[in-house]
């Protein structure tokens, strides 16, 4: 249909469709919801719509005759445009792809198609279509997917663990007046507090498909982040990095469930352990956790200076499973990731490969 009617534009005028010609296939291709791009067997744009010289910020004049060499060396077309122009000239015409995906500057999917061959008698139309809310779909069925996943998973391995930690539980509970006497009822307490915490943990796998209610209280960040990295300096001595806590304001309240701020923050540093422990260079490791405040919310960062992550990491860090590590469970940063967004706030993450990582965890503040 398409090449039927291109044909009696390229009859009629032979160069560039500019005139206005008032047929029902003329208005389908003007408003139809993908840019369209035409060029005849001697790669001469010879037809172009409104939806694609509005995507390429251009008017219809400027177009008019363009190759493709012309469009990738215009001065009104940007950089990006013309590299993934280029991208899916390749893709598709040199490798044969039907079609090519990318994402804009502004976050969005985007695919190209091209169609030629016999059927368009030496002719390339390339259609421009956004495919964001498909994407969106297709990303939140994947992750429903993992999340049922995890679900079971959780189910078969929460028995196998919560019965060791009664166990222990109810030793260091019988152990308790005879640490007492010989001064370190506090050890009790720490162990106790822990097993709590994993516990908890185990719980939070196995609810993790449903949104979990926190328990809500006030939590002081100063004394929230104090504790966690009192919690963690030994183990990072012994893996060879320092924490530093940065001076913090005494004033800053979150509300929310203690536990699970914890467990988002004893993640992140672990992971930033992790990380330096992976880096291959001998230089110190060093943590630094600080958090500041930003009008009505808190930044709490956590940085550190191991082997950094590149792009294909960053691109699935909260992905439920994803771990780049041998041992590695992939669940610490998509438990973080929803505990947060439960409380209200989200993370960023900055990275650079062989440098270090910086996580920022924004929450709102009680005034
Ligand atoms: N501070 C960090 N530095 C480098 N990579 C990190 C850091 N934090 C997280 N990552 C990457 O993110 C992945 C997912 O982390 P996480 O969800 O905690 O799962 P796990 O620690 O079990 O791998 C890790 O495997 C690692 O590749
Ligand atoms: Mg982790």
């Amino acid at each position: 249909m398409i090449s039927q009617y291109q044909e009696g534009l390229l009859v009629e005028t032979s160069t560039f469709q500019t005139r206005e010609i008032d047929t029902t296939y003329e208005n389908v291709l003007e408003n139809i919801d993908s840019g369209i791009m035409l060029f005849d067997e001697e790669g001469v744009l010879c037809f172009v719509n409104k939806h694609m010289y509005r995507m390429l910020e251009m008017n219809l004049f400027a177009l008019k005759g363009c190759t493709l060499p012309h469009l990738l060396s215009h001065v009104q077309i940007s950089r990006f445009k013309k590299k993934q122009m280029l991208r899916s000239y390749r893709e598709m015409v040199c490798k044969g792809k039907p079609n090519y995906e990318f994402i804009d500057e502004f976050g969005r999917y985007w695919r190209v198609s091209l169609i030629s061959g016999e059927q368009m008698k030496g002719q390339y139309l390339f259609t421009v279509k956004e495919i964001s809310d498909y994407k969106l779909i297709e990303q939140t069925a994947y992750q429903n997917d993992s999340l049922a996943m995890l679900g079971k998973l959780a189910a078969s391995i929460a028995h196998e663990i919560r019965n060791p930690l009664t166990a222990i539980r109810g030793f260091i509970q019988l152990l308790h007046p005879h640490l007492h006497q010989l001064g370190k009822a506090e050890y009790a307490k720490i162990i106790l507090a822990e097993i709590d915490r994993a516990n908890d943990i185990i719980h939070e796998f196995l609810t993790s498909s449903k949104p979990s209610v926190p328990q809500v209280g006030m939590i002081p960040v100063s004394a929230l982040l104090k504790e966690v990295v009192l919690l963690t300096e030994s183990e990072a001595l012994m893996k060879g990095c320092q924490i530093y806590l940065h001076p913090l304001q005494s004033d800053m309240v979150i509300s929310g469930d203690v536990k699970q701020m914890k467990q988002v923050v004893l993640n992140m540093i672990r992971n930033a352990m992790e990380a330096i422990s992976e880096k291959v260079d001998d230089l110190p490791g060093k943590i630094e956790v600080g958090a500041r405040r930003e009008g009505a919310e808190v930044r709490i960062d956590i940085s550190d200076n191991g082997k950094g992550m590149d792009i294909c990491t960053l691109d699935r860090l909260f992905s439920p499973f994803f771990t780049t590590k041998e041992s590695g469970t992939g669940l610490g940063l998509s438990v973080s990731d929803r505990i947060i967004k439960n409380h209200g706030g989200c993370i960023s993450v900055s990275s650079k490969v062989d440098e270090g990582t910086r996580f920022v965890i924004s929450l709102p503040l009680i005034q």
